[in-house]
């Protein structure tokens, strides 16, 4: 019998340490031995956002633990390893050197193969880590730093449709429920007060709502929010806000996942047409059961990945790991850090001031 590959994991791109081993079944599927997840919410919860010093510190405190607790928890051992995978981009540039490093050193120690890997990468494969899923599909990754449409073509194959102009959509809610007094992350609290409130109450703006194909927009939101929650009083007040804005968002996502769509099959010949929704944002009910209904409507099979391989984790960057050994495509121990490293090489910057769509 051939040795199945084990790969060790790790993800440190933002704040979440985490490592994962990750091998194959005897039919080739991936099998997640571990995944450990240690997250940063308590760090952070008092500043609306991640600061990026003390996410490095909590990764550097954290990082050989997690790892020892991921290869314990598989019930293998260090030399049994066959390569290790760190993420190296994109993210904050002193939280991936913690995990790149570590990798690094391990590889270097153990005298097995490095292979550097892509956050976003990870999060288009993860699907495939419990679901025998075929390419091409569309992905709509949603979380705290990314908001982008993805074509899904294979390993290293990705053509972006569409990304944020400005903030990602994690982030919009974030900032919003700071302005309404609510710790970060404050996704799954806008939710809360979201079923409380009328979302007919605030008409807020829908940035290129009508121009840009399936690119978005969640600048605007947070200065209209801010204006109204100066006026606002009562908590009735906030629920009502918070409504408003989740009903604004559905409505921004409906309209720009249904151009996704369009310019998804344009591009691909289609036996199935598979839509896989990721990161953090997917884990809100009422952006879920929207774009469930609009998959019915459509013809796709929608796909939610459990929220633990959702959100980051090091089993999506084990399985990027799995399939380049397999192609033995390792890296040189000398691998930067890359803070911004698109998916699709090809796809225009499309940040900042002056962004022409
Ligand atoms: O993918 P994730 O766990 O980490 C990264 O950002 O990479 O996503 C976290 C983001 C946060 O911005 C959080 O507020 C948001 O996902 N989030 C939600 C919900 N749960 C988490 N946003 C809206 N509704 C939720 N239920
Ligand atoms: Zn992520």
């Amino acid at each position: 019998m051939i040795k199945k590959p084990l790969i060790l994991g790790i993800e440190t791109s933002c704040d979440e340490t985490a490592a994962s081993i990750i091998t194959e079944s005897e039919k080739g599927a991936p099998l997640i031995l571990s995944n450990v997840i240690s997250s940063q919410v308590d760090v952070h919860k008092d500043f609306g956002g991640v600061v990026p010093e003390l996410a490095a510190r909590s990764h550097i405190e954290k990082i050989d633990i997690i790892v020892k607790r991921a290869i314990y928890e598989s019930g293998k051992k260090f030399d049994e390893i066959d390569a290790i995978a760190s993420t190296a981009g994109p993210g904050l540039v002193v939280c991936l050197s913690v995990g790149l490093s570590f990798g690094k050193a391990l590889a270097l120690t153990l005298s097995k193969p490095f292979i550097a890997v892509n956050h976003l990468e990870g999060h288009a494969l993860s699907p495939k880590l419990n679901l025998k899923i075929d390419y091409p599909y569309l992905l709509l990754l949603i979380s705290g730093g990314h908001s982008q449409f993805l074509n899904v073509r294979g390993l290293g194959s990705y053509k972006r449709l569409g990304t944020t102009i400005d903030d990602a959509l994690g982030e919009a809610f974030d900032k919003t429920a700071k302005l309404l007094g609510l710790n970060f992350p404050g996704g799954p609290k806008i939710e809360i007060l979201a079923e409380k409130g009328n979302p007919d109450k605030y008409i807020l703006p829908k940035p290129i709502f009508n121009k840009g194909g399936c690119n978005l927009s969640f600048a605007g939101l947070k200065t209209a929010i801010l204006k109204i929650t100066k006026e606002i009083q009562t908590e009735k007040e906030k629920c009502d806000l918070a409504a408003s804005f989740q009903k604004t968002i559905n409505e921004i996502l409906r309209k720009k996942t249904k151009i996704a769509f369009s310019e998804f099959e344009k591009q691909n010949k289609l036996k199935e047409k598979i839509f896989v929704v990721a990161g953090g944002v997917a884990a809100n009910k009422n952006i879920r059961s929207m774009l469930v209904k609009l998959c019915e409507k459509e013809g796709y099979t929608s796909i939610f990945p459990p929220i633990e391989l959702c959100g980051d984790n090091a089993a999506m960057i084990g399985l990027v790991g799995l399939e380049k050994f397999k192609k033995k495509q390792f890296d040189k121990l000398d691998y930067p850090a890359k803070p911004r490293w698109p998916l699709d090489k090809d796809a225009a910057f499309l940040k900042g001031a002056g962004v022409k769509l």
